[in-house]
């Protein structure tokens, strides 16, 4: 099989850049009719297939640049990694050691914002992979080498691999390379910043960290641990908008919050909160508890307006109970609902279908305890 990079392979892709997956058959079979090798156009497909993938994550740019299939899963977004790229920037470095770099979205990053990166990388398609990506970059470099040995950089980035062949790798110690390794590198530098699984144990962390939790439209992106860059500290950050910081080693469990009687509203907190362990400083601050304990979702008297809570208004409290709900819903005329829970062992996707609704109005249902019971609340979201 020729490499992506293989010069018939990229000029088979330039030539022909629109892809449509009910018309492969008949492409490849035109393009081997028009002369082309076999394994030259399956390769130039295979990219073609990946390049429009991978637009929901790079936009246009997809289009000029080269993948694997894990590699694409593995990239980092280009938020988080210009994010990665202005802390570095804010600390006043210059020059990156980066620890594999995969097909090098978080090099791209870095090379954009003007570091000088030195990215290393295991393997070998990757490597050539990440080098086209980078052409237009003079200031950064791709070795075929391990990214751990011989560090002169003043900084140094890395993304340790967490999936294997029997998919996601929980053990930090198994990831690729392993943390302790990573960290013992990062320690011979002046910033390091390594991104690690966002739902890993504060007991892993190093004490003297600041660690981030990075989210983007509610959805939870990545955790980072940065040594050097000041006090040790949680963060969650919600890219673009807003940070929470809870001072403090990281390590130090996150502070526990006596849950309260529901109240007129209720309030979701974004997941890099709930990660970081920000809850009990957003309940301080807003003066809210949680419905129940150990359950994420607050309440409180006062509407409130705030990047990290997504605000709803409760309109009633109904039973858990199939039939009653079913009973509550149809007399509201309710025919479609959008079903949030926590704490609860319930299908969100089963109950609605159980349900069977019938009628013109739509809802917001809640799942969740409360401090006495188990209710679905309904709701009414409240925009910002
Ligand atoms: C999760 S991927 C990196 C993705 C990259 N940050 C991006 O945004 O495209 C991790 C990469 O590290 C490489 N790797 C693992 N151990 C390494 C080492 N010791 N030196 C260099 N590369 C290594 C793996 O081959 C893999 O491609």
């Amino acid at each position: 099989m020729p490499s992506p990079t293989d010069r018939r392979v990229l000029s088979l892709l330039e030539s022909h850049p629109q892809y449509r997956e009910d018309d492969v058959f008949a492409l490849s079979t035109k393009l081997r009719g028009d002369g082309f090798e076999p394994d030259v156009v399956s390769e130039a497909l295979t990219q073609a297939r990946l390049r429009q993938k991978a637009e929901s994550k790079f936009g246009e740019r997809a289009h000029t640049m080269l993948f694997t299939s894990d590699g694409l899963e593995q990239a980092s977004r280009p938020d988080a990694a210009k994010h990665h790229a202005e802390q570095f920037l804010s600390a006043g470095v210059q020059s990156i050691r980066e620890v594999g770099c995969g097909i090098g979205a978080d090099t791209l990053a870095f090379a954009q914002a003007g570091l000088t990166v030195h990215a290393r990388e295991l393997e070998e398609d990757r490597a050539q992979i990440a080098r086209y990506n980078l052409v237009a970059f003079p200031n950064a470099s791709v070795e075929l080498a391990d990214g751990l040995l011989d560090v002169t950089e003043d900084a140094l980035w890395a993304d340790p691999a967490r999936r294997g062949p029997k998919g996601r790798i929980n053990n930090p110690e198994e990831w690729g390379p392993p943390l302790s390794r990573v960290l013992e590198a990062a320690r011979r530098t002046r910033i390091a910043g390594i991104k690690v699984a966002p739902g890993i144990d504060y007991g892993q962390l190093p004490n003297d960290a600041t660690v981030e939790w990075l989210s983007s439209g509610g959805d939870l992106i990545e955790a980072i641990i940065w040594l050097g860059l000041g006090q040790p500290s949680r963060r969650a950050v919600l890219l673009g908008e807003a940070e929470l910081i809870i001072e403090g080693d990281p390590t130090t469990p996150a502070e526990m919050v006596e849950p309260q009687e529901l109240g007129t509203f209720i309030y979701e907190p974004d997941p890099a909160v709930i990660r970081a362990g920000g809850i009990a400083q957003l309940c301080t601050q807003f003066n809210l508890a949680p419905v129940a304990p150990g359950i994420a979702y607050l309440t409180g008297n006062s509407r409130i307006d705030s990047p990290f809570l997504t605000a709803f208004e409760v309109i009633d409290v109904l039973p858990l109970q199939e039939k009653k709900l079913a009973r509550e819903l149809s007399n509201r005329h309710i025919g479609t609902v959008e079903i949030k829970k926590r704490g609860l062992e319930i299908s969100p996707e089963t109950l609605r279908k159980r349900l069977k609704l019938k009628g013109t109005e739509s809802a917001t249902l809640i799942l969740t305890p409360l401090l006495r019971s188990r209710n679905a609340l309904l709701v009414s979201r409240i925009q910002p």
